[in-house]
Order: structure tokens, then C-alpha cells, then sequence
């Protein structure tokens, strides 16, 4: 495992080729590695998606992992998944000048179609709660490195800008904002809610609500404090949606 000079107190590693940096950070994190531990792989074999899918992740994206000791109780970290789309936000338009937007919870997406996805897990280990935070960028993925089905929902830095970017200076930026942002967040500053409802793209649009099997159509109305996505049902009631259990859809177009 190569280790990155980033000037940073915790550690950076390189891989070229893992299953899951997520499920391998998982494991160094069980071994005592520290708070803010970045692991990043050049590709995956085995990259794994929200709710159970699985997340292509070909030579040519960049997916990192980050882990983080928070040391406070499980229900505040709810809206963690929300500062881990800002920071992608916020380093691509950096990096690539793209102005990239996200869908509840936190797709990142440009120009209609899904650019990054990002997964948190977290583990109640004996020392205290630990959370592996991963995030898989499509960097210079042409769209016929996608596999087929996604090739309509899926886009890449490349494709809508172009250009080539540099995949482990993008991994810089991103793991700078990062840091800056979850230092607020356990500082309690509220200033990134601000952020998150001026980029999220989902209220105002007519979404499918997906649990499981179930598909329900509905209106997203708004975002709450604690970065649930409110919606009201065609019956007129209405429901806070709370990122780990649901995941929704546009009804016209990914968004
Ligand atoms: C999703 O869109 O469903 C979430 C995708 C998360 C993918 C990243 S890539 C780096 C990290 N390692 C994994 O196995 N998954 C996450």
C-alpha cells in the first residue's frame, strides 16, 4: 500500500486495484486506524452501492473511503451523508469548473445524470461509533466504460466536460473539503445546511419514493433541519424521508 504525502495528521494510502476501499477500511479501522485514515483505490472488483447494489468502478474514477471517530451518538450523524455530497460538490466545480448539483440524499449530478454516488457505514466498535464514508467519482469514464444499463443515468467528468481531469489532485481537493466541512459539523455550525438546500435538486419535482419492491409517487417539498427530504402523496399525506431507508427517483429523468 502506497502512502500519499498530503501534508494531512492522518494517513492517505493508494491502492491501484481493491474489492470495496469501504470494506477495506472497515477492516484497517477495526485494527486501530486512526480518525481521518483516506484510502484510495485506483479501481474496485467488488465497489458496493446504496442499498445493497453494487457500484461499477472501472480504471479512470477515483474511490476513496474516508474514516471518521466522531465520538457522538449515532442519531446526529444522519446528516454526515449530506456533507460527504458537498465536499464532492465543491471540489469538482474547483477542479473542472462543472456546477454539479445533488439529489436527495446525495447523488451528485450533472447536467440531469449521476456523477458520483457515495455510501456510509457505520460500526458500533467498542471504542465508540466508527463511520467509513465512501465516495466513487466518475472522472474520466467514457460512456462506454459504463456498464450498459447505466449508460443513459450515468455520466463522468469527461463526458460533460470534455477534458481529462487528474484523478488523485481531484482526491486532494475532495479529501481538503472534507476535513474543512466535518470539522464544522462536529463543531456543531449549521452553515452547510444553507449550502446543501441551495445545491439539492429534489424539491419542487415529482419523484417516485423507492422502498424495496415498493414505488410511490409523490412531491418533494423540502429539506429539513436534520437533512430529511419531506414529501406529500397523491392521497395528500405527507412523510419525512430519512436517507438510510429509501432512495427516490424522478418522474421525469433521473432527478
Ligand atoms: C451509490 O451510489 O449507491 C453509492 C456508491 C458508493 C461507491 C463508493 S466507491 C468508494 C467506496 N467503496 C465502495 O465499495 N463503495 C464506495
Amino acid at each position: 500500500m502506497e502512502k500519499l504525502d498530503w501534508g494531512r495528521a492522518a494517513p492517505v494510502c493508494f491502492e491501484p486495484c481493491l474489492d470495496s476501499t469501504n470494506r477495506r477500511l472497515k477492516e484497517l479501522a477495526a485494527g486501530g486506524a486512526p480518525d481521518g485514515t483516506v484510502l484510495i483505490a485506483g479501481r474496485q472488483t467488488g465497489g458496493r452501492g446504496r442499498l445493497g447494489r453494487s457500484f461499477a468502478s472501472p480504471e479512470g474514477g477515483l474511490y476513496l473511503s474516508v474514516l471518521r471517530r466522531p465520538g457522538c451518538p449515532p442519531e446526529r450523524t444522519a446528516t454526515l451523508p449530506a456533507i460527504a455530497g458537498l465536499a464532492v460538490c465543491r471540489a469538482v466545480r474547483e477542479l473542472s469548473g462543472a456546477e454539479p448539483g445533488l439529489k436527495w440524499p446525495n447523488d451528485v449530478i450533472l447536467n440531469g445524470r449521476k456523477l458520483c454516488g457515495i455510501l456510509l457505514e457505520s460500526v458500533a466498535g467498542p471504542e465508540g461509533l466508527r463511520i467509513v464514508a465512501g465516495i466513487g467519482v466518475n472522472v474520466n469514464l467514457r460512456r462506454e466504460d459504463f456498464p450498459e444499463e447505466l449508460r443513459d443515468t450515468a455520466c463522468s467528468l469527461l463526458t460533460e466536460t470534455g477534458r481529462e481531469t487528474e484523478i488523485l489532485l481531484l482526491a486532494r481537493r475532495l479529501t481538503e473539503e472534507l476535513d474543512g466541512l466535518y470539522a464544522a459539523w462536529l463543531n456543531g455550525e449549521k452553515a452547510w445546511l444553507e449550502e446543501y438546500r441551495r445545491l439539492c435538486l429534489s424539491p419542487g419535482r415529482e419523484i417516485l419514493v423507492i422502498r424495496g419492491e415498493e414505488r410511490r409517487p409523490a412531491w418533494a417539498l423540502s429539506l429539513g433541519e436534520d437533512g430529511a427530504l419531506l414529501v406529500r402523496y397523491r392521497d395528500g399525506s405527507l412523510e419525512a424521508l430519512r436517507s438510510g431507508e429509501v432512495s427516490v427517483r424522478g418522474l421525469m429523468g433521473y432527478v
